[in-house]
């Protein structure tokens, strides 16, 4: 029993590891370049000056210390201004992009995904020609989560202008890079559905919510949430359509498609057929004209 727990423990120990960190000197705005922690640290207690920047994690060990949790308060007003409603966004597109940050600052579990390597003098996005010193670390994530949380957010202001924010990779990417001068980090994502990946389950943006993983939301509208749009359309069609034999409309459909096939199916085989026959003809002609093709219809 006591081995067993014993064995259990150590486990748990190597796979609850935080493989990044970071200090500031006046937070939240002045905070040094994050380092890699090597070899890995377990994750730890900690008591926030600041609110939590990340309710998920209330009360937890987690990998984020005191300045990074001041500092990530910071980091989400900006993303709320950014993708949020207050610039005709998606507050819930927001909260996802958020809670995604959080697991990669704040999970216990950090150094499964997280991988943060030297850090190194790289171009500014603001301004290229200008360098600044960045921590340079690999973020891996399931494809699901990618894909969940483009869905989330193509459709606010900012992502529709930027095309490099036009498929899941783009969009992590682009932030992961646009990050730099805030986060001092360059975060290079990994898609890969790895058991280690992290892997989230979003709310959708047409989710009718006031909160959402403990931030305030409004609910996205149409505008800047494409599944809004399509649930508004099926939402509607019932009320107009009610009392409908959905069954038999169903099964007219069916019957329309199986018809259809048939006709399909039917006009080939038509087709198919004369062109056999002309095929036919044609070599019966030229087996008329001049009699060397006959071996030729034996192939
Ligand atoms: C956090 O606060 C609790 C209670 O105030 C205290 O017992 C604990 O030692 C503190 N932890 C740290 C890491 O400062
Ligand atoms: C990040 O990924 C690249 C490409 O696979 C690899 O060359 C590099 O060593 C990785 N860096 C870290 C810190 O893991
Ligand atoms: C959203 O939820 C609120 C309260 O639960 C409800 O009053 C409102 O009608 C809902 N809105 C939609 C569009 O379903």
């Amino acid at each position: 029993m006591v081995i067993m727990l014993w064995i259990f423990l150590n486990f748990a120990q190597v796979y609850s590891m935080c493989s990044m960190t970071q200090h500031c000197s006046q937070p939240p705005y002045q905070c040094d370049v994050p380092q890699a922690v090597s070899p890995p640290i377990p994750s730890f207690h900690e008591n926030f000056t600041a609110p939590y920047a990340c309710p998920t994690f209330l009360d937890q060990e987690v990998c984020c210390n005191d300045d990074q949790n001041s500092a990530m308060n910071y980091k989400f007003f900006l993303i709320g201004e950014t993708f949020g409603h207050s610039v005709g966004g998606c507050d819930i597109c927001a909260a996802n992009i958020k809670l995604m940050w959080c697991h990669f600052t704040c999970n216990p579990l950090q150094s499964q995904f997280v991988s943060a390597g030297e850090q190194k003098y790289v171009p500014n996005p603001v301004s290229p020609e200008q360098k600044v010193l960045a921590l340079l670390v690999n973020f891996t994530v399931t494809n699901s989560l990618a894909c969940e949380i483009y869905q989330s957010c193509q459709k606010c202001p900012y992502v529709t202008q930027v095309s490099a924010m036009q498929s899941p990779q783009g969009f992590l990417e682009f932030q992961g890079y646009e990050g730099i001068p805030i986060g001092l980090a360059w975060v290079t994502f990994f898609l890969s559905d790895e058991p280690t990946s992290l892997d989230l389950q979003f709310l959708p943006c047409n989710t009718n919510v006031t909160t959402a993983y403990g931030y305030p939301v409004q609910p996205c509208t149409c505008n800047t949430c494409l599944s809004q749009c399509a649930a508004s359309y099926y939402v509607a069609a019932p009320t107009t359509l009610e009392g409908l034999a959905w069954p038999v409309i169903g099964v007219a459909y069916l019957v329309i498609f199986v018809f259809s096939l048939i006709v399909l199916f039917s006009k080939r085989v038509w087709k198919c057929h004369q062109d056999k026959k002309k095929l036919e003809k044609t070599h019966y002609n030229s087996h008329e004209s001049n009699g060397v093709s006959s071996h030729l219809s034996s192939y």
